[in-house]
């Protein structure tokens, strides 16, 4: 552990949290009251503050808007049973917020700047957590690029920032997903790995395209055949075949999730055979007629454990197992619940507690 940061720290004239509507928590709409902004310069992070949330001024030159160099991370504080507060699993995060950097010609954060500064922005915000089941404080690390040059050239200067906002799950019903056989989202030797911004936004049109045709989500599969499953959108995918745990094993063109770290480490504790391999659309789709593939979700922070009921390929629809009686899935999410909320103890030592 380095040293503890040295932060300034201006805080609001006034709480937001009266007017926040607590009943009424869509994903990513609602902001707490204080942000986390430091500044990478002269080959140095440096300037850590906490300040109001709010806007930033920026010269409309910066590399991050027109070449990409943005990237983000996605991870979450829970109010425990007894109060206390926790950040589920941060230095995983903070090692993948470097991986990405890297992949990007971006600098490294070192990881306790990334851990200390969320713990510092959580521990100030204490109060937006909500203190019900399935919520949470979503946090929102990022990095982008500032030089004011057009040159397609590494930046020399960035900002990394955390801002948060209270949050339920990002999906609030079973997902109708559609295997997506035309457009990719990564390609072996890209940078799917990694949780750059313009990942996102080259799946917004496939994605537009497959909701208008009465879809919730995407599941990319490989750029070179369209055989094997990849992931989805926002979280990583999982099934539950002829009674093995399958995932597809991670690699240039997926994002290696935390959740996926997490559920596949209570599968083996739990004696489930779990194999990370590639994942055939054919194999998948037969145990769906079968009958043998009795579970399959998506996993990701903002997704948690999000059942998939139908899946689409080719034109042809299949529905999966009610999953309010899935055996699996719903262990899982119990567990995780009961660990991130201090119901039960954390064997693994995943809660940082603020
Ligand atoms: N894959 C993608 C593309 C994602 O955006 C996410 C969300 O962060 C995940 C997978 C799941 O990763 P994690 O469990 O670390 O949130
Ligand atoms: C997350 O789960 O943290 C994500 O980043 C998903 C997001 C793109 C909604």
């Amino acid at each position: 552990m380095t040293e503890t940061l040295d932060i300034t720290i201006t805080k609001v004239a006034k709480s937001r949290l009266a007017e926040t509507d607590f009943n009424n928590l869509p994903f990513g709409r609602t902001f707490s009251d204080h942000m986390f902004v430091a500044d990478y310069a002269d080959g140095e992070w440096k300037n850590f503050q906490i300040v109001p949330y709010g806007e930033i001024g920026l010269s409309p030159a910066i590399s991050a808007l027109h070449y990409g160099q943005s990237f983000f991370e996605g991870l979450k504080a829970y109010k425990h049973v007894d109060g206390k507060v926790s950040v589920f699993r941060p230095y995983m995060n903070a090692a993948r917020f470097n991986k990405s950097a890297e992949r990007l010609c971006m600098p490294e954060l070192p990881e306790d700047i990334f851990v200390q500064s969320i713990a510092a922005l959580v521990d100030l915000d204490k109060d937006w957590i909500p203190a019900k089941p399935n919520h949470s404080l979503y946090i929102r690390p990022f990095m982008f690029a500032i030089d004011p040059y057009l040159g397609v050239a590494p930046s020399k200067t960035y900002k990394y920032m955390v801002i948060c906002g209270p949050t339920g799950p990002y999906f609030s019903k079973p997902l109708r997903v559609k295997i997506e056989t035309h457009y990719s989202r990564a390609v072996e030797g890209g940078f799917g790995y990694a949780k750059a911004a313009g990942n996102y936004g080259g799946a917004m049109l496939p994605l537009k395209k497959a909701v208008e045709e009465g879809y919730d989500q995407l599941i990319w599969t490989d750029g070179k055949e369209h055989a094997y499953m990849e992931e989805l959108g926002a979280a990583n995918v999982m099934f539950l075949l002829d009674g093995k745990l399958i995932t597809p094993s991670t690699r240039d063109t997926i994002l290696k999730g935390v959740t996926r770290d997490t559920v596949l480490t209570l599968a083996r504790e739990w004696g489930y055979t779990v194999e990370e391999r590639r994942v055939s659309i054919a194999e998948v789709l037969e145990g769906a007629k079968n009958g043998k593939l009795t579970d399959a979700f998506g996993a990701g922070t903002a997704a948690t454990i999000a059942p998939i009921g139908e899946i689409e390929h080719g034109g042809n629809l299949y529905t999966l197992p009610d999953p309010s009686q899935r055996e699996f899935s719903k262990k899982v999410l119990k567990t995780l619940d009961e660990i991130r909320y201090g119901v039960t103890a954390d064997p693994y030592g995943w809660n940082y507690m603020v």
